[in-house]
């Protein structure tokens, strides 16, 4: 087989990118490890940058995100037993994001391939990329007993964290900045009416909790959890009584409670891989970059690698201009990096951290008596939330 551009992974970042290539009459082929089911059945993210939204519709898939999806123009940081609101609409200048599931907007992404005829498929195994310092790379994959091979122009890595594109640039050619944090998240996704209309991000002393939504049946809560937690150790009642204990009073008790339907725990990680290009490969996503979830940026990240990507590709092929592929790593790499920052500071900020002295206790005290004081402070965290400009 041949094609234009062979993108490795069908999450949201390789769909994404398929799907805004194809409008522009360039071809794709996505090849995803899993089915189509399963990559839909994983519950992630669910804060959506206003750029992001404004991607989707350009790839002609926010029809149903504008409809179901919630515009949230505020946040609410929950500490000392008190609520106080951060207003992004107010401080960033008019921006706000969207809260709209990415199970969803993927479920969009495949419908939209589909009707389109977009080729995806599924249950590949042992991708190997071959020749991407060549002029004409290749891949190859097994399906059942038979070895197949797509030679194309360029091969894009959006294949997560854990995908082969990443490890296929030699050891010596990749730099990766790595910090492991020592908690995870613990979600719980309930059939409940959200306790909240907005967010609430919760600072306590027995550790973080965020209380999410997906839609006004759906919430999504999530508690901070030490590493050595397993879901199986986490019973729904036991769930429950400890998010209320890190809520103020007042919304522990309107707070609907209800059986899980997804329960798991995510380990906290940073990490970032430099350059995100090697010849003809380009890696986009959490192929190339992880945050902790805290501040919602894992998602919008990959999004904005494939806002850069797309341009770069349409002035490749329509316009005979190099200069954004050669440009794509650094570019993507400045956004990336501020992303991290605000990670690792909204991180910093809201979880309790094991070894902490009393004087970083008491700094996580002052960064929050400051931000709450300092109109500067609120404009810095609002432009990042929404999202700064790709
Ligand atoms: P993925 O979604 O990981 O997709 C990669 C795809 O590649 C997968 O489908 C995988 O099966 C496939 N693949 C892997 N290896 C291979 C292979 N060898 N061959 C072929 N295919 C392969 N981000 C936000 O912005 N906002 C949030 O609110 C948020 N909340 C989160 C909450 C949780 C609990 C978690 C875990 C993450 C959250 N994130 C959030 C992060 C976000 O989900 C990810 O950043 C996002 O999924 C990245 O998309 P991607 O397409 O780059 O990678
Ligand atoms: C969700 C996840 C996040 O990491 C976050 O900061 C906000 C919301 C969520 O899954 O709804």
């Amino acid at each position: 087989m041949k094609t234009q551009v062979c993108i490795i992974g069908g999450g949201p970042s390789g769909l994404m990118l398929s799907q805004l290539l194809h409008l522009k009459g360039i071809e794709t082929i996505v090849l995803e490890r899993q089915s189509r089911e399963y990559v839909l059945g994983r519950i992630r993210a669910g804060v959506l940058e206003h750029g992001f939204a404004k991607l989707m519709r350009e790839a002609e898939c926010g029809e149903r995100m504008d409809r179901e999806g919630e515009i949230h123009e505020g946040f609410y940081i929950a500490h000392d037993g008190i609520m106080d609101r951060v207003d992004l609409h107010k401080y960033s200048g008019g921006n706000s994001v969207v809260v709209y599931g990415q199970t969803e907007l993927t479920r969009d992404l495949y419908e939209a391939r589909d009707k389109m005829n977009g080729i995806v498929i599924h249950n590949v195994e042992d991708v190997k990329l071959h020749d991407l310092k060549a002029d004409k790379p290749h891949v190859t994959y097994r399906q059942g007993d038979e070895v197949k091979r797509i030679d194309c122009d360029y091969v894009i890595g959006a294949d997560g964290f854990h995908g082969v594109s990443r490890k296929s640039i030699p050891a010596d050619v990749l730099k990766e900045y790595e910090k492991v944090y020592p908690f995870g998240w613990l979600g719980v996704l309930s059939r409940t009416k959200p306790v909240n209309d907005e967010l609430i991000y919760a600072k306590h002393d027995r550790g973080f909790a965020l209380c999410s939504l997906r839609s006004q049946v759906l919430s999504r809560y999530y508690i901070q959890v030490p590493l050595t937690d397993n879901v199986e150790d986490w019973s729904d009642d036991a769930f429950w009584d400890e998010l209320k204990r890190r809520l103020p009073t007042e919304v522990a008790g309107r707070l609907e409670t209800g059986p899980s339907i997804e329960k798991s725990i995510a380990p906290l990680r940073s990490f970032v891989a430099e350059p995100m290009r090697y010849g003809n490969l380009f890696l986009a996503g959490d192929a190339a970059h992880i945050v902790p979830p805290t501040g919602a940026r894992g998602l919008n990240s990959a999004a904005s690698d494939i806002y850069y990507l797309y341009h770069a590709m349409m002035d490749h092929y329509l316009n005979g201009d190099d200069t954004g592929l050669e440009q794509y790593s650094q570019k993507a790499l400045a956004r990336v990096w501020k992303a991290q920052r605000f990670s690792w500071w909204m991180t910093t900020m809201l979880h309790t951290f094991p070894d902490n002295i009393e004087y970083d206790q008491r700094l996580q005290e002052i960064e929050m008596e400051y931000l709450f004081s300092s109109e500067a402070a609120q404009s810095s965290l609002a432009e990042n939330y929404v999202g700064l400009p790709f």
